[in-house]
């Protein structure tokens, strides 16, 4: 059977950028920045991109396009005791699908809640007492499945099971042509109104003033590069199983640095909206910032809201943030089940149909464990887990795998000959030695601070 195509290459950019951009950039990014030396976050940020970030994406687009499979099936062509890497990375990526679809569903419920913003004047205490229910440990309530988390999960699961299940060109790309622009559209317009409110410029300064103090901080390295995977969506098979879909005559490289670039550039944009909305708060309720910021799943679900609470039209505002906020989620979720899918449908040669259906399925109820109210406990876990380990070593065995195993240089002159600009011995060296180095060295920092 002949393999399933994109229809444009702008439908391919967009669906590797709606990968690239998910929660991740919105809430993760912000508070990361922040965190780690506010402006000079940036230096070692930027350095992961240009030595992780592009030649990672250039290598996984390159190994799709040439070796036309998914993960498992792409490794295997590359040597025979290969293809567990590739499973390996769809396992992390099924973990990662379910997980991510809690967070979803929860966007989804606040979408609802922020036309009227009934979430009330305590945000803390409705998101993690009233919604999440935890501490709630009376006995009909106990391990029991929580209906109103269930339900937007749901309605998650069905957009990407409808995505998946039509195919590449009628679903999946379809889908992101109509989210992406949206996305784009929805968060300019916020930012157009957010920026002029009063304390806006005092929130960018506190994101962009840099603590240098901070950059010879080895988790500030670890947090930048450990960001610049996850953002990217590489090293999860996700990537590899998008540009399998390429068709023979694909500019490999400029497609890369698009993808990168429009994935960092609205990171920064989104850090831009989420600090003019802090520092608007900051102004508001007479508080120093460093008050009123927090990080993770605290920022988006009881910050923002009581952020909305204070805005001008928040009716209109908070619908509009939470939308945006699924919409990315939902382009992300869409490509982690299709490199899960589109490894299956190589692998036991089912039709799409079936393996959507199958995969969706089976994700669907794994993830109803996040609609306990053991939930959130168990996302920490495993999101901690995934992002400090997991994503990381599964990175560093493909960098060693691909730059000591085979020959980069082929993967160099490959890209290079199809691509319309051409990229230098960098390429090698990045993928070779600066980025398993710096791997190495995080993964075993992190490693070392897990277990003691
Ligand atoms: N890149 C997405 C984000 O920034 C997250 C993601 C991770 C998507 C892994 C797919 C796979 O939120
Ligand atoms: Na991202």
């Amino acid at each position: 059977m002949k393999r399933e195509q994109w229809g444009t290459r702008a439908g391919f950019i967009l669906a590797a950028v709606g990968s690239a951009i998910g929660l991740g950039n919105i809430w993760r990014f912000p508070y990361m920045a922040y965190e780690n030396g506010g402006g000079a976050f940036f230096i070692p940020y930027l350095f992961a991109m240009l030595t992780a970030g592009i030649p990672f994406m250039i290598m996984e687009f390159s190994l799709g396009h040439k070796l036309r499979g998914a993960a498992p099936r792409a490794f295997s062509k590359l040597g025979v005791r290969l293809e567990w890497l590739g499973w390996f990375q769809v396992f992390i990526a099924s973990v990662i699908a379910v997980y991510y679809v809690a967070v979803i569903g929860w966007a989804i419920s606040y979408l609802g809640f922020a036309f009227t913003q009934s979430w009330g004047s305590d945000t803390n205490a409705f998101f993690f007492s009233e919604y999440l229910k935890l501490g709630d440990n009376s006995p009909s309530n106990l391990g029991g499945l929580q209906l109103h988390i269930a339900i937007p999960m749901v309605i998650a699961w069905g957009i990407t099971f409808a995505a998946i299940f039509t195919g590449v060109k009628g679903g999946i790309e379809r889908a992101n042509k109509i989210m992406m622009p949206l996305l784009f559209l929805m968060v300019l317009a916020l930012i157009a109104r957010v920026i002029f409110l009063d304390g806006a410029l005092d929130g960018l300064n506190y994101l962009f003033q840099p603590d240098f103090s901070k950059i010879l901080d080895a988790k500030v390295w670890s947090a930048a590069y450990g960001q610049i995977f996850f953002t990217l969506s590489v090293g999860f098979a996700i990537m590899i199983a998008y540009s399998s879909y390429l068709p023979e005559k694909s500019d490999i490289n400029n497609n890369a640095f698009m993808t990168v670039l429009i994935n960092c550039g609205f990171s920064m944009v989104a850090g831009i909206l989420i600090f003019s909305v802090l520092g608007y708060m900051a102004q508001e309720q007479a508080k120093p910032l460093t008050e009123v910021v927090s990080a993770g799943v605290g920022l988006a679900f009881v910050t923002i809201p009581a952020a909305i609470n204070l805005l001008p039209a928040p009716y209109i505002l908070g619908p509009v943030f939470f939308l945006a906020l699924v919409v990315a989620g939902l382009s992300s979720h869409i490509s982690i089940i299709e490199a899960v899918t589109s490894a299956i449908i190589d692998k036991l040669k089912w039709s799409r149909k079936k393996a959507a259906s199958v995969v969706c399925g089976v994700g669907f109820v794994v993830s109803m464990a996040f609609a306990t109210n053991g939930g959130l406990l168990l996302l920490d876990l495993v999101d901690y887990f995934i992002n400090n380990v997991a994503l990381l070593a599964s990175c560093l065995i493909e960098l060693l795998v691909i730059g000591w195993l085979l020959k980069v240089s082929d993967i160099r002159s490959y890209v290079n000959s199809i691509s319309e600009f051409t990229i230098g011995k960098w390429f090698e060296i990045c993928i070779r030695f600066v980025s398993p180095i710096m791997l190495a060295i995080i993964l075993g920092t992190n490693l070392t601070n897990t277990f003691n």
